[in-house]
């Protein structure tokens, strides 16, 4: 294993799953060039009885079945000394502290990440104790942890150094400072009666970042209201968006002679 290269270990029952990530797109090319490694393991082989049982009933009664604990735990201590000790060990689950970009880029500080992907009701809660993080990608239940894996893998890959070629697409994201991002155009300058916003076209520069961060603000403020909270708003930049929010929301509401 390469020194200073990025460990990602997916502990799964469906290690197939993977494959695309792998294959696919500017994370393949990462693990090609050893910036990266991906390694998923199985732990259904590290069960000892016969029918390589990894689910069982719940006790207390109720539907599904429950991840046992110790196949899973087996083969988290198998490989845990095998990696360095700093590596945050992250189980998957709908029931978790919700996953955002700071912990993106917390996690890609390195060394790596070994992430426990669970299915049906999920683990034996004894698992618990053996994680730093119980993590959920949004409030929405999945059939497994594998695809939040892969959103988690993306989201912290793509900040190290070498996978992503332009940094300061990095730094303009949404989500990097905290609100959503500005929206974006190319060409054609005019696309189906709809013109590109003039300051775009003029080439000054100060106007055009001043247009950017207001639409930010205006983008965040419509779609993720709590994000603006806390938040430290300069005076002007204040005024241009409660007098935009005030039109938007005039043109929304019926006109008074429409109503009956
Ligand atoms: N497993 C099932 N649903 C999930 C979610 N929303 N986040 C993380 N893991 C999950």
């Amino acid at each position: 294993m390469p020194e200073n290269s990025f460990q990602f270990d997916i502990l799964t029952l469906f290690p197939g799953l993977f494959d695309g990530l792998r294959n696919e797109s500017l994370l393949g090319k990462a693990l090609a060039s050893d910036v990266l490694g991906l390694h998923t393991h199985n732990w259904r082989q590290w069960t000892t009885d016969r029918h390589n049982t990894v689910d069982d009933l719940p006790f207390g009664g109720g539907p599904g079945m429950v991840l046992k604990p110790e196949p899973i735990l087996s083969c988290l201590r198998e490989l845990t000394p095998q990696r360095a000790a700093k590596t945050p060990v992250v189980l998957l689950s709908p029931a978790g502290r919700l996953f955002r970009q700071e912990l993106a880029q917390e996690w890609a500080q390195g060394p790596g990440l070994i992430l426990l992907c669970g299915r049906y009701e999920g683990f034996d809660a004894r698992i618990e104790q053996h994680v730093d993080h119980v993590v959920s990608i949004g409030d929405y239940v999945l059939n497994g942890g594998e695809v939040a894996a892969m959103a988690i893998i993306e989201a912290v890959a793509r900040l190290l150094p070498g996978v992503i070629g332009n940094a300061a697409s990095l730094t303009e994201e949404s989500h990097s400072s905290g609100l959503l991002e500005h929206p974006h155009y190319t060409r054609p300058r005019e696309f189906e009666g709809e013109p590109v916003p003039e300051v775009l076209l003029g080439g000054n520069h100060a106007e055009i970042d001043r247009w950017r961060r207001r639409q930010s603000l205006l983008r965040t403020k419509l779609r993720r209201p709590e994000l603006m909270q806390g938040l430290v708003i300069d005076k002007k930049d204040r005024t241009w968006l409660d007098a935009e929010w005030a039109a938007l929301q005039a043109a929304a509401a019926p006109a008074s002679d429409d109503r009956d």
